[in-house]
């Protein structure tokens, strides 16, 4: 037995599903999913001998209800294991000798962990209910009997039914549309041939529209959104061709944008051919975009090359963070990708903050002993990753960097890769350069080398001293204030120290008009300090945002800062009794366990 992913029961010596044919029937009243899927085994499953085990394969469920089981057509052995916390449950089948095919009719749980159901009121439109589905890390076993782990690359073929006239989508290729048996729903037909982990399985169906960006590129989103999005979003053709002739050919036909509801619990996700998006991004100047450049950017690293298994995460997310710096510099400059490493460099310092420099969480290389990965997700595998290859990528420059980088997508493309194979294949191609840069601590150690590479300007250095100058009593003046861009408000908000006194937060929201803000970014950060500085006229939009939006990046903080006051402790309770009810299961499980530090 060799178990690759400590959170998987995918066995690499059992036979390996290579494709899978789904029919996933959509039932909004009981927020449940019926579901067969086939799963086709790569090979034919091996002889049943006497001096060996029987030939079993080892799926991952979650939720499930398995209702039947065959092999080739015919009735199989196959039983459920124990519920284990964090995996799942195993569902064991008997293979006979020469088994290609294996069928299971099954039923998920109301509101599987990896779906998240919602009543048309809290939709845009507000007539329609709507559905989406968020798999990564380890989700997709809720929906899906099968091997959940990013080694078990499949193709499918995917049949979704829901009722009219909600449209369904998938990160897929969209086929026909038909009617279903049942009168009133709809069947929509997708196909995948390119093999993707599990966590990539994507869909979503509401009241969807589209918009062309391009001839490969479209945005979905509810019709009220459509036209926003598609203004915002109108650069992806711009982002490809930058991406293209950095990282090679896009390899996944179109790439589509599907702009969800806000309580989205995260800001994108790269599921193939099909980014979703939380609405948040739309900030109506185009000024939250390098979220787009980040998950197509994973279009390479992360979905080409993946991860294989959660412990070395930091592949897909410290090398697509550093990818979507290249992107971002390709079409704003160096001064904009410099304040970009720079608002990652705060995040990152508060992330060290919080868990202690020294602790095991700021490794890159983790060791999680198959721990609970959304209970460990933060900004450390991104933004240390990507200090990392910046670092590789300044030290041996970046001609020849990005050439290695190129070399590396081709070798790994389709595979799903260890930390350990990363470093083989940088010492064959670059050799010397990991011991050159110490690449044992920056992987295997916990807090920041020292080699760490700076990312610096003038901009950047005069936004920081006038953030640091606050408490002294330094204040922009309205000319220095002038023309800053978001990214430049937001570098001086993060520098300013808190909490502030009533009459600081008065001033900063007069100079900048930031409880108003639509850019979450800026109006996150202003809340974050007016809640930790128990600053009442900000309290109404703190509670309107956080009754609205799911998006854990912003839950978290909010919350954190509500902890800092007992009239806050007291306003964070109210909110959360409102917000609770729209709320992913995950932002739920952030929200309460912020909450659960507070002191008593
Ligand atoms: N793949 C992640 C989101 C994710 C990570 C979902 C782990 C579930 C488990 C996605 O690419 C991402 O990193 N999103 C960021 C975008 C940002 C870094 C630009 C987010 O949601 O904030
Ligand atoms: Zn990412």
């Amino acid at each position: 037995m060799s178990r690759p992913d400590p959170h998987s029961y995918f066995d690499d010596e059992h036979p390996r599903v290579g494709h899978l044919e789904l029919e996933l029937d959509l039932d909004f009243d009981v927020r449940r999913v019926a579901g067969r899927v086939a799963l086709l085994l790569e090979e034919p499953s091996p002889e049943v001998s006497a001096n060996r085990a029987r030939p079993v394969i080892d799926l991952d469920t979650e939720g499930l209800e398995i209702q039947a089981v065959r092999v080739d057509g015919s009735n199989a052995s196959a039983v459920m294991g124990h519920a284990e916390p964090v995996l799942g449950q195993r569902l064991r089948v008997e293979l006979p000798s020469g088994t290609t095919r294996i069928e299971i009719e099954y039923r998920t749980a109301a509101e599987p962990i990896g779906l998240q159901w919602m009543a048309p009121s809290q939709t845009a439109g507000g007539e329609q209910p709507f559905v989406f589905s968020q798999f990564q890390a380890i989700h997709a076993r809720s929906v899906v009997p099968l091997q959940d782990s990013p080694g078990a690359r499949v193709t499918f073929e995917a049949a979704l039914t829901v009722p009219e006239p909600l449209v369904a989508v998938m990160g897929a290729g969209p086929g026909a549309v038909e009617a279903a048996p049942r009168s009133g729903r709809q069947r929509f037909r997708f196909d995948m041939p390119q093999p993707i982990p599990p966590y990539l399985i994507a869909f979503a169906a509401g009241e969807l529209v589209s918009r062309d960006l391009s001839d490969r590129s479209r945005i979905w989103a509810e019709p009220s959104t459509a036209d926003a999005a598609a203004s915002e979003f109108a650069e992806v053709e711009a982002m490809m061709a930058a991406a293209e002739t950095m990282f090679g050919a896009y390899d996944w036909d179109r790439y589509d944008l599907l702009v969800l509801p806000p309580s989205f619990p995260y800001g994108g996700m790269e599921n193939p051919r099909l980014t979703f998006l939380t609405p948040t991004v739309i900030a109506g100047d185009r000024s939250l975009t390098d979220v787009i450049a980040h998950e197509l950017a994973h279009s390479w690293t992360g979905n080409l090359i993946t991860n294989a298994n959660a412990d070395h995460f930091w592949l897909n997310e410290g090398a697509t963070t550093w990818a979507e710096r290249r992107i971002v510099e390709a079409l704003r400059g160096e001064e904009a990708v410099t304040l970009a490493w720079a608002i990652g460099e705060q995040g990152l310092a508060e992330a060290f903050e919080r868990f202690g420099a020294d602790s095991a969480a700021t490794r890159l290389r983790t060791d999680l002993g198959g721990g609970d990965p959304d209970a460990v997700y933060s900004i450390v595998p991104y933004e240390k990753g990507a200090r990392f290859l910046a670092l590789l990528e300044r030290t041996v420059g970046r001609g020849r960097f990005d050439a290695f980088i190129r070399r590396y997508i081709e070798r790994y493309r389709f595979a799903s890769i260890t930390t350990e194979e990363f470093v083989a294949f940088l010492d064959t191609e670059l050799p010397g350069l990991g011991a050159e840069v110490g690449i044992g601590e920056w992987l295997y150690e916990p807090g920041m080398p020292s080699n760490a590479p700076r990312f610096e300007s003038e901009r950047l250095e005069t936004l920081i001293d006038l953030g640091a100058g606050f408490r002294a009593g330094r204040r922009p003046e309205a000319d220095e204030v002038q023309g800053w861009s978001a990214a430049e408000l937001l570098v001086y908000l993060q520098q300013v120290p808190r909490p502030l006194s009533v009459k600081e937060c008065e001033w900063l929201d007069g100079e900048f008009a930031l409880t108003g803000r639509g850019n979450y970014e800026i109006l996150v950060e202003w809340l974050t300090i007016a809640a930790g500085s128990d600053y009442e006229p900000a309290f109404e939009r703190l509670r309107a945002v956080l009754v609205e939006v799911g998006r854990m990046k912003y839950v978290r903080p909010l919350f954190l800062a509500m902890g800092g006051q007992p009239r806050t402790r007291g306003l964070a309770r109210e909110i959360y009794e409102l917000a609770a009810p729209g709320y992913h299961e995950l932002t739920r499980r952030t929200a309460e366990e912020v909450m659960e530090g507070y002191p008593a």
